[in-house]
């Protein structure tokens, strides 16, 4: 069956909401920008180039069909400050615990994600949008990561098994009403309707957690391995944080996840979560998130350092943020809201 294609303009950048179900393959890569070079027309050239090869109309996807793919494009804190130091996006991400990330996979000046059904898609996508960029960029780190099978939460949504086996991708804005509030940014007039991504590869430490009871899995996590929270629901129940066993123990334990990750727990908004799973170089996860302010990320992971029971099986091997541009189209270039063409 042909799959439906993915129109990449729009007021937003399509791979955050759309489409509503993640595409099982991904590719970021992370570029630096040359010095002297102009940023307005490198960005409008690479939006142009996504048109062409999500039309099908680019001679480097070499007669493949394109399919759904998507493409979405960020620039890291350096250009936005070069840009305008006092817009969102201009704050790298601090270093955390439990990281060991080389210099060159921290940080960066573009981001591409590329999301495609079909797996031999996305290189060739990246191999020109590389080309289109020229000498102007150099690649920092790139990550191909997959998608198995999902469960359906109701209303068209689905969310995927990570390699822990449980289902990651519940909890999040969802609605319209939650993504204004918590995705989108309002402004100022350069960044509307733009968002600003987290990038982080995680090595996952399999055996050992593949060798604990499922029981004491699920405490960790706060959830069954069906998905459901351990203070009782539906897979789609909000946590109940306060809920505790007769004798007075929580039911959702101090140190689980879903407890230390809970957006009340940490006061913060919902970020939406897209993580994708990664074999290469080692087994484990690409996290991914969206949210309009850098600190809901940044204040989660500080709520998550000291007593979440999941990061002791997690070791950071790369970090990066960057402000996803606003959508564009034919008369409104990518990135012509920061920079003149
Ligand atoms: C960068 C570190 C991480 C952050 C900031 C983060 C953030 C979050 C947030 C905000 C939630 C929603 C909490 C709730 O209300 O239930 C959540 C839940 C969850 N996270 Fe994480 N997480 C991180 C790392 C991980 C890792 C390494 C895994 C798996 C290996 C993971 C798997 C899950 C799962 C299964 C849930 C529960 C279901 C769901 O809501 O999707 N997370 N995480």
């Amino acid at each position: 069956m042909p799959i439906a294609p993915v129109s990449p303009t729009g007021l937003f950048q399509v791979g955050i909401t759309i489409p509503q179900q993640a595409q099982s393959n991904l590719l970021a890569v992370t570029l630096d920008v040359d010095n002297d070079v102009p940023i307005g027309p490198l960005l409008a050239e690479l939006g142009e180039t996504i048109r062409a090869l999500t039309a099908g109309t680019d001679p480097r996807l070499l007669g493949l069909s394109p399919g759904d793919l998507t493409v979405t494009i960020g620039i890291g804190p350096r250009l936005v400050r070069m840009a305008d130091p006092a817009l969102p996006g201009t704050t790298d991400l601090p270093q955390f615990p439990h990281e060991q990330i080389t210099p060159q996979a921290r940080g960066g000046d573009l981001l591409i994600q590329i999301c495609a059904t079909d797996a031999v898609v996305p290189p060739i996508t990246a191999a020109a949008l590389l080309t289109q960029a020229g000498n102007r960029t150099q690649e920092r780190w790139r990550q191909s990561a997959h998608r198995g099978s999902t469960v359906p939460l109701g209303q068209g949504r689905t969310a995927p098994r990570n390699q822990f086996g449980f289902i990651d991708g519940i909890v999040g804005p969802h609605t319209p009403a939650q993504q204004q509030r918590n995705l989108w940014l309002p402004g100022p007039p350069p960044v509307a309707n733009a968002t600003i991504a987290v990038l982080r590869r995680m090595e996952l430490d399999l055996p050992r957690f593949a060798a604990l009871p499922v029981a004491t899995q699920e405490a960790i996590f706060g959830r069954r391995r069906t998905g459901e929270p351990l203070s009782g629901g539906t897979i789609t129940t909000d946590p109940d944080l306060g809920a505790k066993t007769p004798d007075g123990r929580y039911l959702i334990p101090a140190d689980a996840h879903t407890r230390r990750a809970h957006s009340t727990a940490v006061g913060v908004g919902l970020m939406l979560r897209r993580s994708y799973s990664i074999a290469e170089p080692t087994p484990g996860l690409l996290f991914i998130s969206f949210q309009n302010d850098l600190q809901t990320f940044t204040d989660t992971l500080t709520h998550m350092t000291d007593d979440d029971a999941l990061l002791p099986f997690t070791t950071t091997t790369a970090s990066a943020t960057f402000l996803i541009l606003p959508g564009f189209d034919q008369a409104h270039p990518l990135g012509a809201t920061l920079f003149h063409r």
